[in-house]
């Protein structure tokens, strides 16, 4: 079926923006609620997508629940395997129950010959896990080399687009972040959704880092079951579940990602810097850059003798946090930390730390209190319009 983004493929003659026929590009709801919100309200038809994250954190999971979710409203899937075979790809099918006639298996890595089945079969939807493993022929690289995954994801997107399929490519990104991978890929595809953090306890944080249909720096956040990746509706709750408000270090903030609000914790701890060299600073779900700026606020300003503490922030649950707002929530947990008291229960945090120690206000400030007082929390700690000044804010707390 044509779609608005086949159509605009292929106009080879220029023509008046204003000529320009606009139609409502079709969605699929996959009834995987958190995704659904993620794609901008559905599944965009006849887009291509890359899906990445590190190994065994849940693609392959991932894109099977999806394939069997809209295999189950009747559509046509290929599911191409060059990493599994076809005995391990159904038995993950059989255990999170997506088994389905409408998904056909295939364990390929030639490009030529994934194309050829693409073409005969003319399904809704392709997945190609991963992409790293496919390889065209006529190149003498390797596969999972940049060229390859350059060319093959190319060609791959180029024939999706032409036919008006829905294109999942799967990419593996490791630490560091990079390889020759799939982020030389990002430009090339309409939406990229990466798995956050690691695998080392059930939660997954999914972004949508890049999206041409609907918001960006949407998060959904699952549960890794053995039947699956469940969603967890309330994420708030997620990254408050193992909120210890008695101890010193830990203090909650606000947070806005993508079009959400969601409440984190912070957590610091402050020693004494053992070593004689520049003390440490570590710090994990912040920018890095970030925190050297607020200790230095902190000693400039404020005067803390911070330079003899080692100094480690981490913000719980594996997701990693751009928003300034986070700064105040950061700033209360070192001095919580440093005084070895905590702050009182119920306190939340919201407010971008300032060079000169002043806390301004942040956008979406009314949503970021509204989800925190949904959340039980009665005592908001923030500028709603202009500044506030730092130091009358720790003061007021202990
Ligand atoms: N029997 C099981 N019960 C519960 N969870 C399981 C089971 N088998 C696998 N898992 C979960 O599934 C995860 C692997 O998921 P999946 O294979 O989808 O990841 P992936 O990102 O595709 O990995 P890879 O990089 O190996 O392709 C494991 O880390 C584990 O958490
Ligand atoms: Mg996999």
């Amino acid at each position: 079926m044509a779609t608005s983004i086949r159509q605009s493929m292929s106009s080879s003659e220029p023509v008046p923006i204003t000529d320009v026929e606009i139609e409502e590009a079709e969605r699929v709801k996959t009834g995987i609620g958190g995704l659904d919100s993620l794609f901008g309200g559905g599944l965009v038809h006849g887009s291509v997508l890359l899906l990445g994250g590190e190994p065994g954190i849940g693609k392959s999971t991932l894109s099977l629940e999806l394939a069997s979710k809209l295999a189950n409203q009747g559509k046509k899937i290929l599911y191409v395997s060059g990493e599994e075979s076809l005995v391990q790809v159904k038995m993950r099918a059989e255990r999170i129950s997506a088994l389905s006639d409408n998904i056909l298996l295939m364990a390929e890595t030639n490009l030529d010959m994934i194309v050829n089945a693409i073409k005969k079969i003319d399904p809704y939807l392709v997945i190609v896990d991963s992409i790293q493993t496919v390889f065209l022929p006529e190149l003498q690289s390797s596969p999972g080399s940049v060229g390859q995954v350059r060319e093959c994801a190319g060609s791959l997107s180029f024939l999706a687009k032409d036919r008006g399929i829905t294109l999942i490519i799967i990419g593996h990104v490791t630490k560091e972040g990079t390889i020759g991978g799939p982020k030389t890929l990002e430009h090339l595809v309409d939406v990229v959704l990466y798995f956050e953090g690691q695998r080392f306890d059930d939660f997954r944080v999914l972004r949508a880092v890049k999206n041409r249909f609907g918001p960006t720096n949407e998060l959904a956040i699952f549960q890794m079951s053995s039947m699956g990746l469940l969603e967890v509706p309330n994420p708030s709750e997620f990254f408050l579940s193992q909120y210890s408000p008695d101890q010193p270090g830990v203090c909650i903030g606000a947070i806005i990602e993508g079009t959400r609000p969601f409440l984190v914790e912070v957590q610091a701890l402050v020693s004494p810097t053992s070593g004689f060299g520049a003390p440490l600073r570590r710090s994990q779900g912040i920018d890095p850059n970030r925190l050297p700026m607020l200790l230095a606020v902190l000693e400039k300003r404020l005067g803390y003798r911070l330079y003899e503490y080692d100094v480690f922030v981490n913000v719980m649950g594996g997701i990693k946090i751009k928003d300034p707002g986070l700064d105040l929530a950061v700033v209360l947990s070192i001095i919580s930390s440093l005084r070895s008291q905590p702050i009182p229960e119920g306190i939340v945090a919201i407010g971008e730390v300032g060079l000169i120690g002043d806390v301004r206000s942040v956008t979406m400030m009314e949503q970021r209190i509204k989800e925190a007082k949904r959340t039980g929390f009665k005592r908001i700690i923030a500028p709603e319009k202009g500044s506030l000044d730092l130091s009358g804010i720790i003061s007021e707390i202990w």
